[in-house]
């Protein structure tokens, strides 16, 4: 195979020893030059990727030279983009290798995950299993579970290296009832740690009765998700994550034997075969129009179909192979930040290895004692010199939990006498820093990024910026 043969080159001219920067170097100079002439440093690639200007060409030559109607018509405009859509269908499957799976075109991840959450059969006997390491969108499905009566339980992760706490997910897996609507749900890559879970829970749950929810949003960017070797039921994905553009579609793969098993509560226009108002009946259609509610996003669709493309051009492996390369070095780059004591600039979170992380970094900044800088006064820092970086929790309060030792009893004593509460009051109640700061890399990424970023982190070395920054902690209240 192509992709398979290619060895990383790393250029002669380059400072830092990343795997293929001439590759994507010039990549970076054809297809997003703008990253340059705009002067961003843009390091929020698990955030959402960037769009090369090829796609938004071919997307716009397309618009600008059809005629297209809105489907569920048999009128030639309306065939027309049935007919893109079916392709682009097609092309997803193939790409995620899903013959035994439907595709259903969301408006993005979370979409997909409402649809799991609000159609699955929970009842009273249900478990839904789910790792402290989720999104909130698939946090979310918990209440689904809640209200039919059932229980979800959270796996802890290990705090020292934010990995699956295997005995303890094996336990709640084994001790769940057998026979009854049981999900376990976990994603393929933290969106968080960049962690990449191992899929082999997916066979290890459906062989103690679970259905399987992967979340891939995280984890396709930059791997190869084989569908034809692992077998969730269900499958949530984001497009604009993966090459940035179009951004509202998304998709649902359900493997073919559990599509049944997933109850619609309602029907809408475009799902149904036949519906009556004055009998009320209805009759969903056997297809995956049955989960798609209303008109799809049709005009977007098929730049689907240019992304993928996009990526078979370059290949998923040699985007894998890059964007491991560029994590590595960035770490690397990191570590050597010391302060004059010898004290480390930077706290990196997560396993010490990098052979199962993608292309995400979470990481605290620390001051000459150890004390650790508030992650927001940093990111202003990084504002102001055009570096998109992101702190916070990221959606994913469990990992947060989990990193920061907030416990059980806090978060309850802290709920007990509030009806409403924001995260910076709950901050100013923990008297702890939460959250951490975030950077991600991606196809666009390049050696000077890498570079930019470092400085940036280097300058905490310098007092006076220290001192501003530890100045506003006092300030702001952490
Ligand atoms: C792992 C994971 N799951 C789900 C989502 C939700 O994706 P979206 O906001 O595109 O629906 C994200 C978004 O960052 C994510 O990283």
């Amino acid at each position: 195979m192509r992709i398979s043969l290619l060895k990383p080159r790393i250029s002669l001219n380059s400072k830092l020893q990343i795997a293929d920067e001439d590759f994507f170097g010039a990549l970076r100079r054809t297809e997003y030059s703008r990253l340059d002439s705009t002067n961003h440093t843009y390091l929020d690639y698990t955030g959402g990727n960037l769009y090369p200007a090829s796609l938004l060409k071919k997307h716009h030559a397309l618009l600008a030279k059809n005629v297209f109607g809105n489907p569920h018509s048999g009128n030639p405009t309306s065939r027309y983009s049935t007919e893109l859509i079916n392709e682009t269908r097609e092309k997803v499957l193939r790409f995620f290798n899903a013959d035994d799976y439907i595709c259903v075109f969301t408006q993005n991840a979370t979409g997909a995950l409402k649809i799991v959450g609000e159609s699955y059969p929970f009842n009273e006997k249900s478990s839904f299993v789910l790792l402290i390491d989720n999104h909130n969108s698939v946090n979310g499905i918990r209440e689904f579970c809640n209200s039919k009566g059932g229980a979800a339980k959270y796996v802890p992760i290990q705090y020292k290296n934010l990995e699956i706490d295997e005995p303890a997910l094996r336990k709640s897996i084994d001790e769940t009832t057998k026979g009854e609507n049981n999900l376990f749900a976990f994603p393929a890559q933290s969106n968080v740690s960049g962690l990449k879970h191992d899929l082999k829970w997916i066979s290890y749950a459906q062989s103690k009765g679970f259905d399987v929810l992967l979340d891939a949003a995280a984890f396709v960017p930059t791997s190869k998700l084989d569908l034809s070797l692992v077998k969730p039921e269900f499958v949530s994905v984001s497009f604009y994550k993966i090459f940035g553009y179009p951004t509202g579609v998304g998709c649902l793969l359900i493997r073919k034997s559990a599509f049944h098993k997933l109850k619609k509560p309602w029907f809408a226009g475009g799902t149904v075969s036949f519906a009556s108002a004055v009998n009320q009946t209805y009759f969903l259609t056997d297809s995956h129009e049955r989960f798609e509610d209303g008109t799809v996003n049709y005009l977007d669709i098929p730049a689907v179909k240019f992304g993928l493309e996009y990526i078979g051009s370059i290949g998923l492996n040699r985007i894998s192979k890059r964007v491991h390369s560029l994590i590595e070095t960035l770490a690397a780059e990191l570590n050597k930040i010391i302060h004059d004591n010898g004290q480390p600039v930077i706290k990196i979170l997560g396993p010490k290895s990098f052979s199962n992380r993608g292309g995400t970094l979470i990481m605290n900044f620390l001051d000459i004692n150890g004390e650790q800088y508030p992650n927001g006064e940093f990111e202003k820092r990084a504002n102001d010199n055009l570096i998109s970086i992101r702190s916070g929790c990221f959606c994913n309060p469990g990992i947060d939990e989990i990193n920061n030792c907030v416990t059980k009893d806090e978060v309850t004593a802290y709920f007990t006498d509030r009806k409403e509460e924001d995260y910076d009051e709950f901050i100013s109640y923990l008297k702890e820093i939460r959250g951490a700061t975030r950077v991600s890399v991606g196809i666009a990424t390049t050696e000077k990024d890498i570079i930019k970023f470092t400085s940036l982190v280097r300058s905490l070395q310098n007092k006076a910026v220290a001192n501003s920054l530890l100045s506003k902690k006092k300030v702001s209240g952490y």
